[in-house]
């Protein structure tokens, strides 16, 4: 949630600057705005409620020149989406600058100390109290009048604007990811990190700064990730990163792998639906090298644990939210079934507070695309505070959750940037399935079953290449019921998990109210809703539920609601119930779920154009929630 972007280098900063915000737009997209360091030390600073078009729009009138520069795009927290609350903000008169991400939850105490002082505020933001904080700490280390700073750009002068942000920040409750730019010191931005990712690109005579690596694509791959309670110096030539109680540390760079077509639309019209597109590819860089068909098992080089120690686990809770909650659910059904071990699903967001007795046998798995999940994260740091160990399964390398848990398998998905999660949801369902399929020959699964397993793992790519062949049957059902105020999603066993996700990528990215049920449950309420203006979409493949599904089904019709089904191809029964059917190709049912979820992101994708919604910022959503 929000994005920040920083250079200093060669380059004009503001083309970097609004570059990297665009890429950066799906963390927060309700206002974004630039502070550059101009060649004497004047901070420009524009900024614009909306999108990032409207602040290039600004910008191209307001000639900003500067090397050195700060941005963020966001998502309000503190205040509405006005220009006034948009960041960056001043701190003192126009002495220095800051972007904020994250939440701080004592400014309003620091706030009214301050305006004590004097200072006075002109938004509504939790990040102008860390503004004028930092310039009054900046007073306070120098105790000069006017928060003068005479000290020149080289590296030995930043140690009064590296005390003042530590006075600032040792004061400061919540999370941060910031960075700051001084007047009396161009050519700098110092950067600090508490519970918000931030990571500092390596360039030629140039650094960057960024919330997220891949937005630096086609700039650079070399990559510091800043752990919590680090700060960062930060100039063209330098990079000098401290703790902020321990004084300077090292720093390792990593190279990083991607491309720039990772991050760019190559010819779609949405994120969405080339995300949808990548699948079967995106499967396949999960898979590619786990499958080890000599020992008719899964490998994973980053789990961390011994296999004595893996052996030796008696039960797995997952915990993850939102759309990675729904493949954690399916996640639960191949576990028990391969390895027939408990397995529980939680949301994190309660079983941060919910403290439920866990043995010592027990491991948890934190499930996230970003890594950054606040709720997801808090639950993480919980259960191993606990002593208990804690995997995660996390697209993004490097991310916070990444890096606390004890191991864990990265998706290799690629940055996933729509919003709404598609590709990260089938990786990390398939992830899931080889764990099963690990854990299962861990225990009791024999040689011969892990082996089918495998194949049917190794046909999975062709078969969800098949499954987005009925993009354009989906298209037409979409013109048929995008103006539907109402939907219902139903399914059973490995499909109910599908039903809410249908329904969670429905409501999400085109406002309309879709819920989604185990399909039985149905009529213990959900079915008072039904009537010719509620389509309920049945994911109905032949598999050991079929006929109860298809009760479920005739149901529905009796009492006149609409059917949309997604069925195995040639399924002639259902075609001569439903009003529109979806063809799916049969695969076992533990991986159903991975193709019948694909004609369902579709149907939501093709809605929401029709409904003219915009598909990758939907209203109120951002990706990558890191507030609680
Ligand atoms: C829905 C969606 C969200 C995320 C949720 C968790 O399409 O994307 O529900 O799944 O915010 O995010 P991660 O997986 O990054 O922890």
């Amino acid at each position: 949630m929000c994005g920040i972007i920083g250079y200093a280098g060669y380059r004009q900063a503001t083309d970097v600057l609004v570059q990297g915000l665009r890429r950066l737009e799906y963390r927060g997209y309700d206002s974004s705005g630039v502070a550059v360091s101009e060649a004497d030390g004047t901070l420009q600073v524009v900024k614009s409620a909306g999108r990032i078009d409207r602040l290039a729009a600004r910008l191209e009138g307001a000639a900003v020149m500067g090397h050195v520069g700060i941005g963020h795009t966001r998502w309000a927290t503190h205040g509405p989406a006005t220009d006034e609350n948009a960041h960056p903000h001043f701190g003192g008169s126009h002495d220095l600058v800051v972007v904020h991400n994250g939440v701080i939850e004592n400014y309003r105490s620091i706030k009214d100390r301050l305006q004590g002082l004097g200072y006075r505020f002109e938004s509504a933001t939790d990040t102008e109290a860390i503004a004028h904080l930092l310039h009054s700490c900046l007073e306070d280390a120098l105790g000069t009048e006017d928060g003068g700073l005479a000290v020149e750009p080289e590296s030995d002068n930043y140690a009064p604007l590296v005390d003042a942000v530590r006075a600032a920040l040792a004061q400061l409750q919540g999370t941060y990811g910031l960075a700051v730019m001084f007047r009396r010191c161009p050519g700098v931005i110092l950067v600090a990190r508490l519970g918000s990712p931030l990571v500092v690109g390596v360039g030629d005579h140039e650094h960057y700064l960024a919330s997220d690596a891949s937005c630096l694509a086609g700039y650079t791959d070399q990559i510091v990730y800043l752990a919590d309670h680090e700060l960062a110096v930060i100039t063209a030539d330098e990079l000098r990163v401290e703790h902020r109680d321990q004084g300077h540390v090292s720093h390792n760079v990593h190279t990083l792998d991607f491309q720039q077509g990772d991050v760019d639309l190559v010819g779609y019209d949405h994120y969405m639906l080339k995300e949808i597109h990548e699948q079967t590819e995106t499967l396949r860089n999960t898979m590619r090298g786990r499958l080890s068909v000599d020992e008719a098992t899964a490998h994973f080089g980053g789990l961390n644990l011994t296999t004595r120690q893996l052996r030796g686990m008696e039960r797995i809770v997952l915990t993850a939210c939102g759309t990675s909650y729904h493949a954690a659910l399916v996640g639960e059904y191949m576990i028990e079934e391969f390895a027939r071990m408990p397995v529980e699903v939680e949301y994190a967001s309660e079983l941060r507070y919910r403290n439920p007795p866990l043995d010592n046998r027990t491991l948890l798995f934190a499930i996230t695309q970003s890594g950054e999940t606040a709720d997801t994260l808090a639950a993480l740091r919980e259960v191993k505070r606990k002593g208990h160990p804690t995997l995660a399964i996390c697209n993004v390398v490097g991310s916070t959750i990444a890096q606390e848990a004890d191991g864990g398998i990265y998706l290799h998905a690629g940055p996933e940037i729509g919003v709404a999660s598609t590709k990260a949801f089938t990786s990390q369902c398939v992830a899931l399935a080889m764990l099963a399929l690990y854990f299962g020959r861990l225990r009791h699964l024999s040689f011969g079953a892990g082996l089918r397993i495998i194949e049917q793992l190794h046909q999975l790519p062709t078969a969800v290449a098949q499954a987005l062949r009925t993009n354009d049957v989906v298209q037409r059902i979409a013109r048929k019921y995008h103006r539907c105020r109402n939907f219902l999603y139903l399914g059973r066993q490995y499909n109910y998990p599908v039903a809410l996700e249908g329904a969670l990528k429905l409501k999400e990215i085109s406002y309309i109210h879709a819920e989604g049920y185990p399909a039985a449950e149905m009529k213990h309420g959900p079915i008072a809703l039904v009537d010719e203006h509620t389509p309920s979409v049945f994911i109905l493949p032949r598999g050991t539920v079929y006929d109860k599904v298809m009760s479920n089904l005739e149901e529905i019709k009796a009492r006149g609601g609409p059917v949309i089904a997604v069925v195995n191809e040639g399924d002639t029964h259902v075609a001569g119930l439903a009003d529109d059917i979806i063809e799916v190709p049969a695969v076992e049912d533990f991986l159903q779920p991975i193709v019948t979820t694909i004609p369902l992101q579709l149907l939501a994708y093709h809605i929401a154009v029709m409904r003219e919604c915009d598909v990758d910022k939907p209203r109120n959503l951002a990706k990558s929630v890191t507030v609680e």
